[in-house]
């Protein structure tokens, strides 16, 4: 069953120039119950922004296009319905770069507590409190300490505690292991690995394309701002379709030892709407047609934004 589809979103931004940011443009994908996700791409292609908008808190941006989750259309719901029933308790996100936006001058027990305060939980919250600690494999003496008592490890466990705390379904992960270094890295992918044994679903969002062979079901290529490919994780690794997704592949290091390919060039800017294929500059296999926006065209297991499968709709 379908727990999430999201069709046509698109998300955006106000600038100072007068003309929107596209951050996010036309994105579909949809996830099955105890499926995640990956989303990967260079920085700026609009990851964060795909991650809040599914949780509503785009702070200045606006988005338009459906999103259903659970068979009911959230956009479309009040912000007082979604945050009392939606927003932490069914969909939940690790903010990019929280671990370092722990209050100092509170214990983590303390954060703790205020969490549930403002979401005014009255059962026992030190048991929730601590099924939490629990589920990230964090002792309960860590409660008692202070953010800078604590490794960057296990700031990020405390991190994901709080985004489980309400036990959504699904968490979105932003860029959770980005500054880790690579041991710390694996353990925390690790466990979002156990969690979702345990029927979490997630959206890992990163960066580096590598991370989510282990733990994505499905994989989202992002590139300025639109979704230019989107299929089972097997046939992005295995089969990847458009020039962008392998390029990321080629430029992952190999155990062989063969020298990574870059992808020269750099991102368009997000200002103007797309007329033409956003990756056109950058294509090696760029063709006349390039010159008109390319729709989605369907692969075997999702969709890719390129004229090259044009044939094959
Ligand atoms: N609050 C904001 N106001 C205006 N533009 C923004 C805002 N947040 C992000 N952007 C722009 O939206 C685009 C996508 O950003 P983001 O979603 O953060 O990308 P990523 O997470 O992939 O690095 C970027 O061009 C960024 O500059
Ligand atoms: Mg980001």
């Amino acid at each position: 069953m379908t727990f999430l589809s999201v069709d046509g979103l698109s998300s955006k931004y106000s600038s100072s120039k007068g003309r929107p940011v596209y951050a996010v443009d036309d994105v579909d994908f949809e996830l099955n119950d105890g499926e995640s996700m990956g989303i990967a791409g260079e920085s700026a292609c609009g990851k964060s922004t795909l991650g809040l908008s599914l949780i509503r808190m785009l702070s200045e941006g606006i988005s338009d296009g459906k999103i259903t989750f659970d068979g009911v259309s959230i956009l479309d719901m009040s912000e007082s319905k979604f945050d009392d029933e939606y927003r932490w308790k069914k969909i939940s996100m690790i903010f990019q770069g929280a671990m370092n936006s722990l209050d100092p001058v509170f214990t983590i027990n303390e954060q703790f507590v205020e969490i549930l305060k403002t979401h005014s939980f009255n059962d026992d919250s030190q048991k929730i409190i601590s099924d939490a600690m629990k589920s990230v494999s964090l002792d309960e003496h860590v409660l008692k300490k202070y953010p800078h008592e604590l490794s960057g490890g296990m700031k990020q466990r405390v991190i994901i505690a709080m985004a489980l705390l309400l036990k959504p379904k699904f968490v979105i992960a932003d860029e959770p292991t980005t500054a880790l270094d690579v041991l710390i890295q694996a353990q925390i992918i690790n466990l979002l690995k156990s969690l979702k044994k345990e029927g979490m679903s997630f959206m890992l969002i990163t960066h580096d394309l590598a991370v989510l062979s282990e733990i994505a079901d499905k994989i989202g290529i992002m590139y300025g701002g639109q979704m230019v490919e989107f299929g089972s994780s097997k046939q992005i690794y295995k089969n990847p379709k458009h020039p962008y997704t392998q390029g990321l592949l080629e430029s992952i290091p190999t155990l062989k030892g063969d020298i990574p390919k870059y992808i020269k060039g750099i991102p368009p800017s997000l200002l103007d709407a797309p007329t033409q294929c956003r990756f056109i500059e950058r294509c090696p296999l760029a063709i006349e047609k390039c010159k008109e926006l390319p729709p989605k065209f369907k692969t075997e297991t999702g969709y890719v934004r390129c004229w090259l499968y044009e044939d094959e709709k």
